[in-house]
């Protein structure tokens, strides 16, 4: 008899738990082995920051579409430009109480979600960081990103190949980095260096400011203010007589800005780089006033998601083909190749994209 009613009680707190919309990762830490996934209905939550650049403006409808594509429902929510990390945590506070099984957050500062992270984790949500890493946390099931790092090498050897066909060295040039809340903004930098840092050794680079400490680069916000009065101050202070040969720039958004300021100082004859392909940019390419971007296709990135998504409503492990450290633990992730895009391959990068290939005529 008493066998039975514990049986019973058992049996009822699985059914709670199933209630509760467990999913197989708090089965098995609770060490109560479940079927895993969770229903093709279920609510998946997606957080982005502020849209700092075109790809977080594509991203917001790319998730809703995909996400309803698949049958899930979504909640796909922005952080605004006043309070963005205030909102961020409230809305996953939010995505949390509404029982979402995915939480895809793609950070406005990815050292200040600990507490968010935590509580969906308790709740039985799946935590997955995309394009900007969540750090200082245990609470990240998976990372998924274009390589920064392989983003930053692009950019740092396109500098120099641009350089280089421009004549011979040794050239003058300065860099830009993004927001320091942004954990990519120094993954993208130490790529480039990886990349300059013998050039500036060996005096082919000349950083004619001496600013080479990732501190004295940054562009909090990744505001093209920003980015354009550090410039203008850069120009005013450093280039009176001398020439400004090249720029290293984060993404596109800030290259436009230091191509502004370069234009209105009267030195517009300079290799900058850039990243994310943004419509604005891809005239400036094949007119030669910006040298290189970066396609990382937002599409790409978000079915990408949405494969890990259904691999987890099936109870399956999502694929990774690497680990990221995230300063507390290594992170399962899947990292997706970024192009460099140039005016020589442009129309051929873009030929699949309605939006960009027409852009390179
Ligand atoms: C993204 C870049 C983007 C930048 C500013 C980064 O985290 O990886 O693609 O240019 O944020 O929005």
């Amino acid at each position: 008899m008493r066998k039975i009613a514990l049986t019973t009680t058992a049996v009822a707190a699985v059914a709670l738990m199933a209630l509760a919309g467990c999913s197989s990762r708090a089965d098995t830490e609770t060490g109560t082995e479940g079927d895993g996934g969770f229903a093709a209905d279920s609510l998946i939550g997606v957080a982005l920051p502020d849209k700092t650049s075109e790809n977080w403006v594509l991203a917001g409808g790319l998730f809703e579409d995909a996400i309803a594509e698949a049958g899930f429902k979504g909640e796909v929510q922005y952080a605004g430009q006043s309070t963005p990390v205030p909102d961020q945590q409230a809305q996953i506070d939010a995505m949390v109480t509404n029982g979402a099984k995915v939480i895809i957050i793609g950070a406005k500062d990815g050292g200040q979600l600990g507490a968010q992270v935590a509580a969906a984790r308790e709740s039985g949500a799946v935590v997955i960081a995309y394009d900007r890493i969540l750090e200082n946390t245990e609470d990240i099931d998976y990372y998924l990103a274009f390589n920064n790092f392989a983003v930053g090498q692009a950019q740092g050897q396109a500098l120099l190949d641009g350089l280089e066909a421009k004549g011979d060295g040794p050239y003058n040039v300065e860099l830009f980095a993004g927001s320091p809340d942004d954990p990519n903004a120094a993954v993208f930098f130490n790529g480039a260096l990886d990349i300059l840092q013998p050039k500036i050794d060996d005096g082919t680079l000349n950083i004619v400011s001496g600013q080479t400490e990732f501190e004295q680069v940054v562009t909090q916000g990744w505001a093209p203010e920003e980015a354009q009065s550090r410039a203008d101050t850069l120009l005013q202070a450093n280039y009176g007589s001398t020439e400004l040969d090249g720029v290293l720039s984060p993404n596109d958004t800030l290259a436009r800005a230091v191509i502004t300021s370069v234009e209105q100082a009267g030195k517009p004859d300079i290799v900058i780089t850039g990243q994310d392909s943004e419509a604005a940019s891809i005239p400036l390419i094949m007119e030669g006033k910006q040298y290189m971007t970066i396609y990382k296709d937002t599409r790409r990135l978000v079915a990408a998601a949405l494969d890990m998504v259904k691999a987890l409503a099936a109870g399956d492990e999502p694929e990774t083909n690497a680990e990221e450290n995230n300063k507390t633990i290594e992170v399962p992730t899947f990292y997706l190749d970024p192009v460099t895009v140039t005016a020589e391959n442009a129309a051929e990068v873009y030929a699949d994209n309605p939006d960009l290939e027409p852009l390179t005529k």
